[in-house]
């Protein structure tokens, strides 16, 4: 697996609907989204994985009764050719899972189901490290979500760990290559990597930025690129720019996201990835 980590062919985003910017969770009620920031920005993350990455992208139309939905991270996680479907931590995002379920059903993947109505599962909260599994458990994402993912990929340890004080996991932490976890600063960040470290039998170089969101980017292997870390923008985060700027085997694509990042929405959030090898 540890070759292939990372390698992506598809990915599935859905469009931003005006809804968003008065209706979409958040944390800090006190920024007003702007929509067409919001759409311009969305549009060049898509654009960076199509056009200049070569992804096929699948776009799930808005729609304005789910005003979370482009973060469609949330409501499945996908490894090889298993995608579950999660049940999302918020009532009001459940309904976001239908289409994606369409969707990841044409692309032939075996779709997994979570019926259990004691479990809740955001993909927000789902890190995974091509070795293993780890879960936040966090407002969104409960101990019984956690055993579902265990048991729908057996292959890999599954481990949980608390989330207190972010909405997900991955509001602090991602992966920038194979064995390599980017964390943010925080108390609660250095917390949830001790703790994280401690559970597995795996041995992970880190790479720590100062800021917690910067933390979420996108590790991605192209054939024809290489590794290629998809990060915030230096505008938004200049100090951790700097220490992403020291991976020199990466093709490094900074994107901004300071609207979405309103309304608690990561780079990770915003796509669903899945590597499909052509058959050729
Ligand atoms: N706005 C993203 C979430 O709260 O789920």
């Amino acid at each position: 697996m540890s070759e292939l980590f990372g390698r992506v062919s598809h990915a599935v985003v859905r469009e931003v609907p005006q809804s968003l910017c008065r209706a979409a969770l958040r944390s800090d009620p006190g920024q007003a989204v702007d929509y067409g920031g919001s759409v311009r920005q969305h549009r060049d993350y898509i654009s960076a994985l199509q056009d200049t990455l070569g992804l096929t992208v699948i776009r799930l139309p808005a729609e304005e009764s789910l005003p979370d939905a482009p973060f469609v991270e949330d409501t499945a996680v996908i490894c090889g050719e298993t995608a579950l479907l999660t049940r999302p931590g918020a009532p009001s995002r459940r309904g976001e899972v239908e289409a994606v379920k369409k969707a990841l059903q044409d692309l032939q993947l075996n779709v997994v189901e979570m019926t259990d109505e004691n479990a809740t599962l955001d993909g927000g909260d789902v890190l995974f490290t091509g070795k293993e599994f780890f879960v936040g458990l966090s407002k969104r994402t409960n101990q019984r979500g956690a055993e579902i993912l265990a048991d729908t990929f057996k292959d890999y340890a599954v481990s949980t760990v608390p989330v207190c004080d972010t909405l997900h996991l991955k509001s602090f932490c991602s992966m920038a290559g194979p064995n390599l976890i980017v964390i943010g600063s925080s108390e609660g960040a250095q917390k949830a990597l001790k703790t994280m470290q401690q559970m597995s039998d795996h041995r992970y170089d880190k790479l720590t930025v100062p800021d917690d969101a910067a933390a979420n980017c996108i590790y991605l292997n192209i054939p024809s690129k290489g590794h290629v870390l998809l990060h915030r923008a230096p505008e938004e985060f200049p100090e951790s720019v700097k220490v992403f700027e020291k991976l020199k085997d990466h093709m490094l694509i900074p994107v901004a996201n300071s609207e979405l990042a309103k309304v608690d929405g990561a780079l990770t959030c915003c796509s669903l990835l899945i590597n499909k090898p052509s058959n050729e």
